[in-house]
């Protein structure tokens, strides 16, 4: 299916992760994409991997001059999509958390994405659309996870001003991921990541976490679909509806960025831990 053919998508955060796997998806149905990340190796390896359809710009979305910079080096209205995925995230205890390092995430995750929204302006096509990435913690707060629970909050009801005030030139959507399996969570050690993932996939109606793919899949979906705006799109494996934990259960002895987990009390459904469906329906490339 090449129906994208002839429509081009800026995605800042596209060298990993969900914003990888957005590019993937686009590319394959005919888009182009430009990806836009600090390390220019990450970048590099995923035009590779992307082929010509993909260039790369480097970005760092704390840097507003830098964005403006970005933003004028494209020419006007030749930007169909927008995707914002990059931030730098942050989480531990309230009480020993420095201000600064929330106010860091906040500046990435939130004022970032509205400063390059801001810049695109006039570089987006009519019609086109924004995406924004905000994640579960917004509705469904964590242990540790407070600012970026705010920051994720903020991030929707940025979502939702925008498409009341960018319409009906833009479309704006938000992707509300629970926890995905990618490149974010490599910061912790491998055997406390895999214990984060396996606990949260165990407390979650669907069985595992995410994968960037299936998250990937809801953000084209919003960003094509042309009478969906204002939306928040959870893609969290149930995580809104997920069992709570019985009296004396601990909860979220360990918090990986983006998902606290209560203990699973006795899981009814085990039996489907991967689901064949949904691998058998994710491309090879994207899959996380
Ligand atoms: N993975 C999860 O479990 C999960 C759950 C809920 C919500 N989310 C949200 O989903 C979004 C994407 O997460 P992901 O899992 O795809 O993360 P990821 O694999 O770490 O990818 C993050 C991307 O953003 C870029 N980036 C980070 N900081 C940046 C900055 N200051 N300026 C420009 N680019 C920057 C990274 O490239 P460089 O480092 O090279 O800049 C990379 O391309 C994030 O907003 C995250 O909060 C993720």
């Amino acid at each position: 299916m090449q129906d994208l053919y002839g429509t081009t998508s800026l995605i800042a955060g596209g060298s990993s992760g969900i914003g990888r796997a957005v590019a993937g998806l686009l590319v394959a149905r005919g888009g182009e994409v430009i990806l836009a990340a600090r390390q220019q190796e990450r970048l590099e390896l995923a035009m590779k991997e992307l082929g010509p359809a993909a260039r790369a710009r480097a970005l760092d979305i704390t840097d507003f001059a830098g964005i403006e910079r970005l933003a004028e080096s494209l020419p006007p209205a030749s930007v169909d999509h927008l995707f914002i995925t990059a931030a730098t995230l942050a989480h531990g205890p309230f009480a020993s958390l420095p201000v600064a390092e929330a106010q860091a995430m906040f500046q990435s995750k939130l004022w970032g994405g509205y400063a390059l929204c801001k810049a695109m302006l006039p570089r987006m096509r009519s019609g086109g659309s924004i995406t924004l990435v905000s994640g579960v913690l917004s509705r469904r707060p964590a242990v540790n996870c407070a600012a970026l629970g705010a920051v994720c909050a903020a991030v929707e009801a940025l979502a939702r001003g925008l498409a009341l005030e960018l319409g009906p030139e833009l479309r704006v959507n938000c992707i509300a991921p629970g926890m995905v399996r990618s490149p974010l969570h490599d910061r912790l050690p491998e055997a406390r990541r895999e214990a984060a993932f396996a606990a949260t996939g165990a407390s979650l109606p669907v069985g595992r976490v995410g994968r960037p793919c299936e998250v990937a899949q809801a953000a084209v979906m919003a960003a094509t679909n042309g009478y969906m705006t204002g939306a928040v799109i959870d893609v969290d494996g149930g995580h809104m509806v997920r069992q709570y934990a019985a009296a004396g259960q601990s909860t979220n002895e360990d918090t990986a960025l983006g998902a606290g987990q209560p203990r699973p009390i006795q899981p009814l459904r085990r039996n489907h831990q991967t689901s064949p469906s949904a691998s058998a329906s994710m491309p090879a490339r994207t899959a996380g």
